[in-house]
């Protein structure tokens, strides 16, 4: 014990580590009025990390050539001790990470939170959403079944409606003409290592504007004040508010246990909810298996190429609505953040809530 202290006091003496603990953890204060929603960022920390474990674990059997991935995988899920654990943790998690990221951003926006001075964070956190959806599309080709094939060959595809580049941008996805080793290899390369670098150092970013700026005080209540305009750099205090640790970091642990058990009772009860036929059999490239669909996070972009007339009119909607909500902190600009102040904007929300249910529904049983 005593030569533990020691050990602690000569680290601490050089390096300040208490004071570090102390300003981040107990000292750190977050509004008094704060809510469970803001502990999804926390949650979404708590699945990427087990995303990363599950991900390095599945790397030691799985291997990336189209003869033997298929096998590889299904070596994983019948004969690697607790292979199937690792793996539909890993696919099913997946699935898990795109619902809370939908729910941060949407808790994030209807608190607008997104507005000055967070506009930096906002952005830096869209960029890590539209990585998140670049990692689950680069590991559904991974398996090498019959519906990673297809539904990549379906997704590669549609680039090539873009007027003049639209050949060379679908040659370029895959490496060639068709789905096939090139393109298993870059798909394999972005997943594994290209993606996490550049996650990573978004999400370093992320962290630190949403701590340089402090925490958002919630826009409810009676003594809620829309804030000034912005001339220098103020960080958001909370003076008498609730500290980080131990007081919020209890709701945290609540909240990803309730995630890891919704991952868990998935992987136990439901474990094919997002795995079609298809994901049984192996890659054919001369047979379509019938009713091909995108993963349902990517329902409403299939609808929605499906509307309109010509695909490359429903793209240009699409990469509109991207940019559009991409670039949101800089359009949406007035200091007014209390949702009921702002019955525009709640409606836009609402509608918008319901056309990406709705077109994610009709994408389902179209
Ligand atoms: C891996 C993905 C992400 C992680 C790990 C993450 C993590 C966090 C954490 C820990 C916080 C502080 C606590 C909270 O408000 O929840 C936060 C706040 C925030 N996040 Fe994220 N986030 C992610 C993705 C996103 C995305 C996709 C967006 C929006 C497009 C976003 C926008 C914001 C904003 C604006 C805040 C400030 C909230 C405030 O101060 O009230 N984040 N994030």
């Amino acid at each position: 014990m005593a030569l533990k202290k020691r050990i602690v006091d000569f680290v601490d003496v050089r390096l300040g580590i208490r004071d570090i603990l102390q300003q981040n953890l107990t000292d750190y204060l977050l509004p008094r009025n704060i809510n469970v929603w803001y502990t999804l960022g926390a949650v979404l920390i708590a699945l990427f990390a087990i995303q990363f474990i599950t991900g390095i674990l599945l790397l030691i059997y799985y291997i990336p050539n189209t003869e033997e991935a298929f096998t590889s995988v299904q070596r994983i899920m019948n004969d690697v001790p607790f292979g199937w654990l690792i793996r539909y943790l890993h696919a099913i998690g997946a699935n898990i990470i795109v619902l809370a990221l939908l729910l941060h951003m949407l808790s994030v926006l209807f608190m607008s939170a997104h507005k000055t001075p967070r506009e930096l964070t906002w952005v830096a956190g869209f960029a890590i959403f539209l990585l998140s959806l670049g990692m689950c599309l680069t590991g559904y080709l991974l398996p090498w079944s019959q519906l990673s094939f297809w539904a990549t060959t379906v997704a590669t595809e549609s680039s090539a409606e873009l007027p003049l580049i639209g050949d060379a941008v679908v040659r370029f996805l895959r490496g060639g003409a068709m789905v096939g080793q090139p393109t298993l290899g870059r798909f394999f390369a972005l997943h594994v290592m290209g993606f996490p670098l550049i996650f990573g150092l978004l999400l370093l970013l992320h962290l630190f504007c949403v701590r340089r700026a402090g925490i958002s005080r919630p826009p409810f209540g009676p003594k809620y004040e829309p804030r000034g305009p912005l001339t220098e750099f103020r960080h958001e205090h909370h003076d008498g508010g609730i500290p980080f640790f131990p007081n919020y970091v209890v709701k945290d642990v609540a909240v990803i246990s309730f995630f890891l058990a919704l991952l868990v009772a998935v992987v136990f009860f439901f474990p094919d909810l997002f795995f079609p036929p298809a994901a049984f059999e192996p890659a054919d490239p001369f047979v379509t298996p019938p009713g091909i669909k995108p993963e349902w996070y990517f329902l409403w972009a299939y609808q929605t190429l499906k509307i309109f007339p010509s695909e490359i009119l429903g793209l240009a909607v699409q990469g509109a609505a991207v940019a559009f909500l991409m670039l949101f902190p800089f359009l949406d600009r007035g200091p007014e953040r209390r949702p009921a102040k702002r019955p525009v904007f709640v409606t836009c929300f609402v509608v918008g809530v319901l056309l990406f249910v709705g077109l994610s529904v009709w994408g389902h049983y179209s």
